[in-house]
């Protein structure tokens, strides 16, 4: 098969990351014989560097005219002093909206030869896995108005939560398919007892349940669902969620994994590519050194090549050289305690690469 793909490195470690993907999928090229077309673009603060804007319409344009974008990461101390509307950030959520893709699917798994690395007990962890499916276009993050202003003779500030009905029910249907695939289940969180988004997220919820009656339908208040996830993450198959509240829970349900440097993720539309990106952000601590873990990355290329390319055997070859490479005992050193040793970055995406090139 051919297709046209857009890597967009961006800003801290994500630039390193990248670079591993490209070697992988230059590997998955030669090992299944297909033709990737490659191109980068610039986005984040590496975009504001250059052109003074973080997603410069040829960036977009690029990604509009792709089968699928792969992005490393955005941000960083650099460009914490700009203004909110010229924030590295903006660039992701502008790509985001541009590209259309609402449903943000963030799988959580438990790699049994990494439950150390974990802060949970290896009891509590076992058997962990789950998907949180996260609306991705609307809600907080792009509602308007959006702005500080004066209020007699103070300053005051607005954020808007905003939903169409619409927005709602492709997310939720979404939602209630990936459950019936899956185990059957499916959590749909929100704040209920306090928001009136929630109320009627709960209601389109109730409605669409009657589409999918084998799924089993819970809902749970988000400030519980923040604390089930450590007591009991287990019970999690499927979660349902509006955009903030699906940032905040990805996050802490990746740490229960050991490292967030393991967690890939897929932003979907109803057509047109889809965005790939590991969930941890640009560390700018460790940038440039070698030291970040290119795992989420390689894991999301194989939602890449599963979801926008439908190519279900490479992606299943990557997943397992992932895993061969675990087994084999191989750490980045996010993933070790102080006495284990590690590898770099490079050397990583190399030994998955290996992997792949000997067990297909
Ligand atoms: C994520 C990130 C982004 C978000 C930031 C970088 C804007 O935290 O993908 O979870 O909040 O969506
Ligand atoms: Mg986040």
């Amino acid at each position: 098969m051919r297709a046209t793909l857009t890597v967009l490195p961006g800003d801290g470690i994500g630039p390193e990351v990248t670079a591993q993907a490209e070697k992988l999928l230059a590997t998955v090229e030669k090992v299944f014989s297909h033709e990737f077309h490659l191109s980068t673009g610039l986005i984040g603060g590496a975009a504001l560097d250059v052109l003074g804007t973080p997603l410069p319409d040829e960036t977009l344009n690029l990604c509009l005219h792709s089968d699928a974008v792969l992005l490393g990461a955005v941000g960083g101390p650099k460009w914490e002093e700009l203004p909110g509307n010229r924030r590295p950030e903006v660039g992701l959520l502008e790509l985001r909206k541009g590209l259309g893709v609402f449903a943000n699917l963030r799988p959580i798994r438990v790699w049994t030869e990494l439950s150390a690395a974990s802060p949970l007990k290896p009891g509590v962890l076992a058997g962990t896995d789950m998907v949180i499916v996260r609306e991705l276009t609307g809600g907080l993050y792009f509602g308007v108005p959006r702005e500080r202003r004066r209020e007699g003779g103070e300053l005051a500030v607005v954020d808007t939560l905003h939903y169409t009905e619409r927005e709602m029910e492709r997310l939720i249907r979404l939602g209630f398919a990936m459950a019936q695939d899956r185990r059957g289940k499916l959590t749909s969180v929100d704040k209920a007892n306090v928001l009136e988004s929630s109320r009627m997220w709960r209601e389109v919820v109730q409605r669409i349940a009657h589409e999918f009656p084998e799924v089993q339908v819970q809902h749970m208040l988000v400030d519980s669902a923040a604390m089930q996830l450590v007591l009991n993450p287990r019970q999690f198959d499927v979660i349902v969620t509006e955009n903030l509240f699906g940032d905040i829970l990805s996050d802490e349900a990746a740490t229960l994994t050991g490292s967030i440097g393991m967690l890939p993720s897929a932003s979907l539309g109803e057509k047109g590519p889809g965005l790939y990106e590991p969930i941890h952000g640009s560390a700018p601590d460790i940038a440039g050194l070698n030291l970040a873990n290119p795992l989420a990355t390689l894991l999301s290329v194989a939602m890449l090549l599963r979801h926008s390319l439908k190519l279900n055997r490479e992606a299943e070859a990557v997943e397992q050289a992932v895993m061969s490479t675990i087994r084999s005992g191989y750490r980045t050193r996010d993933l070790t305690d102080s006495e284990q040793p590690w590898i770099g970055t490079q050397e990583m995406g190399d030994k998955v690469c290996r992997f792949l090139r000997e067990e297909v």
